[in-house]
C-alpha cells in the first residue's frame, strides 16, 4: 500500500500555542498577585481550591507545591510511615512509589492491566498483609483506574485509598470524578498537564473533613497555632502566582480536554486495521487523555524514525519501578511484573495537544505508518 504522507514538524507538546490564547489574563492576574505582595497563601490559593473541590465533586481541596508534594502530604497525614505497606503500580512515575518510600513505609507492587496500563485489581488482594494501610492506584495517562473493585478490597481490609490523580483532572469513573472515590485525590499542575500551571503546582480533594483539618495543618510545618507543632509536616505550599494562572486556565479545561479526545478519535481511526495498537478506555470510562499511548513493534526503531522526521515523542515510563537502583532494597527482580515490564518496551506517546490541526495529527500518523516495519 502506497501513503501519501503528510510531513511537518510536530512537538509532543506546544505550551506556547497554548499561552497565546491567554497570555493577556494571566498576565494581568499574575501582575495582580505582584502589586498585592501576597506571595504566600491568602485568597487567592483558597478560591482556586474551592473551585477545583467543585469540578472534582469533593468537599475540600488542599494547595500543595507539587502533585509530589500532594502525594507526600496525604500519605503524611494518613500517619503512614515506618513499619507500613503501600501498594501501587510499578507502571508509573517515579513520584508516586518515591513518596511511599520517603515517609518510610514500603511500597508493594503489583502489576498493571495490560489494556489500561493500570492496576490490576484482580492482583491487589494477595498483596495485602497485616502492615497494608493504603492502596494509591494511579489513574495514567487520563483514564481512571477500575475503583469499584479497589474500593472493595480497601473497605473489605481497611485500607485507605489515595488515588493518584496527577494525570486525570476531571477524568470520570462510571460518572464518578477523579479523586472523588478514594479517601483522597492527588492533582498535578505540573505545566505538560491537562490544567498545567506556571510551574510547580499540585491539589489534594477530599470529602474527609478531618483529613483535610490535618493536611492544612501539615502543609504548614505540621504547625497550628504557629510555631506550635504537634506533628512535623514540611512546607507543601501552593503561591498564589500559580493560583492565579490556574484559575485564568480553568474555565478552558473542558474545552482542552475535549479537544485531545478528538485528536485521540483521529488517531484511532487513523490507525484502525494496522499494527499500531491504539488506547484502550473501558467503558464507563471518560479520560482527559493527557497522554496518548500506543504499543508499536519495534518500538525503539520507530522512535529515532520519528525523531528524524522530527516528529515529537516519549515513553512513558521506560523503567518499571520495581527496576529502579533505588529500589533494589525491596528485593524485587525482572519478571516479577511482566505486563509492567511488556509496557515500558513497547508503549509511545505521540502529540494529542489540544492545539493539533488535522495536518499535525495527519504528518504524526502517516510518519508512524511509514516505518518500514
Ligand atoms: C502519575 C504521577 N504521579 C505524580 C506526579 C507528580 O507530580 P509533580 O510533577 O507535579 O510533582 C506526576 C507528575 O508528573 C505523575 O504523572
Amino acid at each position: 500500500m502506497v501513503i501519501r504522507r503528510v510531513n511537518m514538524e510536530v512537538p509532543l507538546l506546544d505550551l506556547k500555542a497554548q499561552y497565546a490564547t491567554i497570555k493577556d489574563e494571566v498576565l494581568a492576574a499574575v501582575s495582580e498577585v505582584l502589586n498585592s505582595q501576597q506571595c504566600i497563601g491568602g485568597p487567592r490559593v483558597a478560591d482556586l481550591e474551592a473551585k477545583i473541590a467543585a469540578i472534582s465533586d469533593c468537599r475540600f481541596a488542599v494547595g500543595a507545591s507539587s502533585g509530589t508534594d500532594a502525594i507526600l502530604n496525604c500519605l503524611m497525614s494518613l500517619d503512614i510511615g515506618a513499619g507500613d505497606e503501600v501498594i501501587t503500580t510499578p507502571f508509573t512515575f517515579f513520584a508516586t512509589v518515591g513518596c511511599i518510600a520517603r515517609t518510610g513505609a514500603k511500597p508493594v507492587f503489583v502489576d498493571i492491566d495490560a489494556n489500561t496500563f493500570n492496576i490490576n485489581p484482580e492482583l491487589i488482594e494477595p498483596a495485602v498483609t497485616e502492615k497494608t494501610k493504603a492502596i494509591i492506584p494511579v489513574h495514567l495517562f487520563g483514564q481512571m483506574a477500575d475503583m469499584d473493585p479497589i474500593m472493595e478490597i480497601a473497605n473489605k481490609h481497611g485500607l485507605a485509598v489515595i488515588e493518584d490523580a496527577a494525570q486525570s483532572i476531571t477524568s470520570t469513573y462510571k460518572g464518578q470524578k477523579a479523586g472523588s472515590i478514594g479517601k483522597a485525590g492527588c492533582f498535578s499542575f505540573f505545566p505538560s498537564k491537562n490544567l498545567g500551571g506556571i510551574g510547580d503546582g499540585g491539589m489534594i480533594v477530599t470529602n474527609d473533613e478531618q483529613l483535610y483539618e490535618r493536611l492544612l495543618i501539615m502543609r504548614n510545618h505540621g504547625s497550628k497555632p504557629k510555631y506550635l507543632h504537634k506533628y512535623i509536616g514540611g512546607n507543601f505550599r501552593l503561591d498564589p502566582i500559580q493560583a492565579v494562572a490556574l484559575s485564568v486556565k480553568l474555565p478552558h479545561l473542558d474545552d482542552w480536554s475535549e479537544s485531545r479526545r478528538r485528536n485521540a478519535a483521529y488517531y484511532d481511526k487513523k490507525f484502525s486495521g494496522t499494527v499500531v495498537q491504539t488506547p484502550y478506555i473501558s467503558p464507563g470510562g471518560v479520560s482527559i487523555f493527557n497522554q496518548y499511548v500506543i504499543r508499536v513493534p519495534r518500538r525503539d526503531e520507530v522512535i529515532a524514525h520519528l525523531r528524524e522526521n522530527k516528529i515529537g515523542c516519549e515513553v512513558y515510563y521506560p523503567i518499571p519501578a520495581h527496576l529502579q537502583e533505588c529500589f533494589s532494597y525491596l528485593g524485587y527482580k525482572e519478571g516479577d511484573f511482566p505486563e509492567s515490564e511488556k509496557a515500558a518496551k513497547e508503549v509511545l506517546a505521540i502529540p494529542v495537544y489540544p492545539e493539533l490541526t488535522d495536518k499535525m495529527k495527519d504528518s504524526v500518523a502517516d510518519t508512524i505508518l511509514s516505518f518500514p516495519g
